[in-house]
Formats: C-alpha cells, sequence, structure tokens
C-alpha cells in the first residue's frame, strides 16, 4: 500500500490535526517530515481535546506507529513534556519512533529567534519564537546539532562550541546580550539522552521497509503551503517546506511511493503573523469568522487574522503539491451568512490576474475579485452526508471544487472525529 501526504493549502491551521487523527485508525504509520512545535494540531476525541505540538496526530490512535522524521526539528524539553502530559491522561506513546538525523533546538536557537525578532522591528515575520528559523539556518550551516549527537559527549561538545562561536560573538556585541556557556548547554542536552534513547531509531529504513511491507504511511504536514519557505509568501514563511515535496526529504522516502496528497482546506482563510493576505478582513465579518470558528493559535495564543476563501492560493496549493484531493474544514463555521464572498481572481494594478503572482510587489498589491455565493441558515454540525447539507451549502462545495482544481473528498463540519462527511474514500 503506497504512502498518503496531508498537509496545509492556505496559511496553517486549516484542520490537518482532525483529518490525521480521522485517518490515523486505519493507517499504520502517521510521521511528521518537517517544522517543529511551531505547529499546534487540536485533535477532539469524544470530550477530550489534545493539542499536539511536535508529535504527529496519530499518536492518539493506538495501532499507528507515531514517526518523527529527520526534516523535523526537535526541542527534547517540549518533546517530553508533551509526552508525560499525554501519558498522564492515559495515551500510551511507547511506539514513537524519531529519527536519529532530525535536527535538535537548542536553548541559544530559541534566544536567536527572540532577539533576532526584536532587532527587525517593525519589519518581523511574527514567529512563533520557538527556535525554528534559527535551527533549520545551523542545519543548512552545517552547524546544526542531530538527536544522535546527544549520544557522544564529545562530539556534542564540538559541535556546541562551533555553533557558539559565533553566535556568542553576536550576541553579546551586536544585540548587547550575555554569552551562552557551552558546558550550560551541553549539560542540558545530555541531560535529555537518556529519556530519548527508546524513541531514537533508523527511520528511513523503518518507513522504506513498511512500505514494501504493505504498510500505509501518512505524512502529516506542519504549517500550510504559503508557509514554505521556497513556495509562500517569502519571507513571511516559516524554515522548512510543508509542501508536498518535503515529505520526501523529510522522510527518507522516494516520491514513487506516494500516490496520493490531500490538501486540507478551511471554508474561509487565516494566517497567524505577518505578511500579505488579500481577503483578509478588518470590520465585523472578520470578528465573526474568528469568534464562530475558534480562531485563535494553539501555539502563541495569539489571535489569527481571518477573511474569506481564496480560490487563488487553492488553486496554488493544488499546483505546487499535486493534490490529488481536498478535505475541505470548518464549512458549519459559514452557517448563517446570507452571501458568502469568495475571491476567484485578483484584481493587481487595474490587471484581472487569475493565478498567484510570483512577484512579492504584485502579491502585495493584489485586490481581490469576489463573487458572491448564497449561503444558509440552517445548522449542518449533524450532517452526515453530502445530500444532508442544505442546497446552498452544497453549491458552496461545489464552486469551491470547480475553482481549487482537485475534487473535495471530505467535509469538516465541525471539530470532532465524527463531525466529517466522507465523499470519497482516502484509502
Ligand atoms: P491544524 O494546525 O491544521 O491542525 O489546525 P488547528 O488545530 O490549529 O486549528 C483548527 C481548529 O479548528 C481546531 O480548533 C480544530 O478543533 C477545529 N476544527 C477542525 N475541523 C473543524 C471543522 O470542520 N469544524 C469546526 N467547527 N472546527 C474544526
Ligand atoms: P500549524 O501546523 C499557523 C507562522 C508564524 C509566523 C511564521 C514563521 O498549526 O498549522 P516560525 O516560528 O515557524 O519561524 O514562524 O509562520 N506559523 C504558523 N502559522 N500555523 C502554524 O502551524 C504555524 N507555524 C508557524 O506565525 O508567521
Ligand atoms: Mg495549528
Amino acid at each position: 500500500m503506497p504512502a498518503l501526504v496531508l498537509l496545509g493549502a492556505q496559511w496553517g491551521d486549516e484542520g490537518k490535526g482532525k483529518a490525521t487523527d480521522l485517518l490515523g485508525g486505519s493507517v499504520d504509520y502517521v510521521v511528521r517530515y518537517q517544522g517543529g512545535n511551531n505547529a499546534g494540531h487540536t485533535v477532539v476525541v469524544g470530550d477530550q481535546k489534545y493539542a499536539l505540538h511536535l508529535l504527529p496526530s496519530g499518536i492518539l490512535s493506538p495501532g499507528c506507529t507515531p514517526v518523527i522524521g529527520n526534516g523535523v526539528v526537535v526541542d527534547p524539553s517540549v518533546l517530553l513534556s508533551e509526552l508525560s502530559g499525554l501519558n498522564e491522561r492515559g495515551v500510551d506513546t511507547s511506539k514513537l519512533l524519531i529519527s536519529g538525523n532530525a535536527h535538535v533546538i537548542t536553548p541559544y536557537n530559541v534566544t536567536v529567534d527572540k532577539v533576532t525578532e526584536r532587532f527587525l522591528g517593525k519589519r518581523k515575520i511574527g514567529t512563533t519564537g520557538r527556535g525554528i528559523g534559527p535551527t533549520y539556518a545551523d542545519k543548512i550551516n552545517r552547524v546544526g546539532i542531530r538527536v544522535q549527537d546527544l549520544y557522544d559527549e564529545s562530539i556534542l561538545t564540538q559541535k556546541v562550541e562551533a555553533a557558539l562561536d559565533v553566535k556568542n560573538q553576536m550576541l553579546t556585541k551586536l544585540y548587547n546580550r550575555r554569552a551562552i556557556a557551552v558546558e550550560q548547554v551541553v549539560e542540558e542536552l545530555l541531560g535529555y539522552a537518556g529519556k530519548l534513547r527508546p524513541y531514537v531509531a533508523d527511520t528511513v529504513l523503518v518507513l522504506n521497509q513498511a512500505l514494501e511491507d504493505d504498510k500505509v504511511v501518512l505524512f502529516e504536514g506542519g504549517q500550510g503551503t504559503l508557509l514554505d519557505i521556497d513556495h509562500g509568501t517569502y519571507p513571511f514563511v516559516t524554515s522548512s517546506n510543508p509542501t508536498a515535496g518535503g515529505a520526501c526529504t523529510g522522510a527518507g522516502v522516494g516520491p514513487t511511493k506516494i500516490s496520493r496528497v490531500i490538501g486540507i482546506l478551511k471554508a474561509y482563510t487565516t494566517r497567524v503573523g505577518a505578511g500579505p493576505f488579500p481577503t483578509e478582513l478588518f470590520d465585523a465579518d472578520g470578528e465573526a469568522l474568528r469568534r464562530i470558528g475558534g480562531e485563535r493559535g494553539v501555539t502563541t495564543g495569539r489571535d489569527r487574522r481571518c477573511g474569506w476563501f481564496d480560490a487563488v492560493i487553492a488553486r496554488y496549493a493544488t499546483r505546487v503539491n499535486g493534490l490529488t484531493d481536498f478535505f475541505l474544514t470548518k464549512l458549519d463555521v459559514l452557517t448563517g451568512w446570507e452571501q458568502i464572498p469568495v475571491c476567484v481572481a485578483y484584481e493587481i494594478d487595474g490587471r484581472r490576474v487569475e493565478e498567484l503572482p510570483y512577484s512579492q510587489t504584485d502579491f502585495h498589491h493584489a485586490k481581490p475579485v469576489y463573487e458572491n455565493l448564497p449561503g444558509w441558515s440552517e445548522d449542518i454540525t449533524g450532517a452526515k452526508s453530502f445530500s444532508d447539507l442544505p442546497k446552498n451549502a452544497r453549491n458552496y462545495v461545489k464552486a469551491l471544487e470547480e475553482m481549487s482544481g482537485a475534487p473535495i473528498s471530505a467535509i469538516g463540519v465541525g471539530p470532532g472525529r465524527d463531525e466529517t462527511i466522507e465523499i470519497n474514500s482516502f484509502l
């Protein structure tokens, strides 16, 4: 059985956690392939709500093996506290596997993230402050610390020394901060080594063997397509590749193994942090979407910026990810609007543009061209099949599907596992 990728089609927080959890019961492995604890994935099981940051959402399905791939950046203290939090709630986490090649978010990476943002002032990215960007920067600069380094004190010390060499100059001379002591960092990191040991594995081998044995592997993206370092709204992006190709490099599985790429798509749009957002609303509608949709960040508690659905972005996500399907989420949140505007194109300096402009300047000038679709007032949270939806809700879904370039195979009508309408099976 081939592999599936599930990823965010917008700016994150589309409902990836719920979608992954839903499939978790039917797959053998759920793999995070990029990002770190900048992610906040909410999963609601019965009356229990879980907020996962680093752990794959498959951790809540007993038959499933959760895997943290080599492309992820791991903050050991966050990982251990997330594990113990779940254990206290009776969740068995013993099957977790962590790649020895995953990079470690060190305390100095978190410090650098925070001071850099402060230094940028008005030009800041609005990062989650979790050390994500600086850890990936160290990886690319070849001064990163990997999980396997925690098991060789001498190598670890040399690597921390190399990493801190330049950073301490920067912290003391440029940012007016105190230098960070190598020994203190090494001691802290070594303190995690024993606790992480049982989980560390050659995950590339495990996953490829699993695929050869016909097991089902689901790759769960963090963030979203427009936050991708290559394909997103750079520089207002995260520092990894949430797009489909990231699953291959971030887990060591070849593209020939992936047969399905599911884009999680919110029925409207949200964004956290700075950066362009053509359909953003600053009025009562935006406020209502935030309130009804509960649009507050799971990781940083920041209010999410809210706006209408943007079909230009959805089409772009279909293209750069090779999406085979969409999972449309939060349709229930739109209940009650008489008319629902949907952005079908942009107007840029007097021109109508159908596709996402590659130029940052153009995108900053993009004004949404709206088409109004008729709304519905009936409660749809109990809908179990597509035909249970009111006519206007069905038409809204069909219109989005047509504009977005891939079939909508499932619809979320509430946060719970069972509040989902399945149209085509994903497995
Ligand atoms: P993720 O980061 O993509 O996993 O998404 P988040 O968990 O950050 O945000 C999505 C929020 O929407 C969570 O609070 C989910 O419980 C909730 N959610 C997911 N799907 C639906 C849905 O179909 N309807 C409603 N009302 N809430 C949903
Ligand atoms: P999930 O997985 C929404 C945003 C931050 C900031 C930018 C860079 O829950 O969808 P970073 O700390 O990654 O360097 O911040 O990316 N961001 C997210 N926005 N959902 C997320 O994750 C995000 N992870 C990062 O707000 O704008
Ligand atoms: Mg989230």
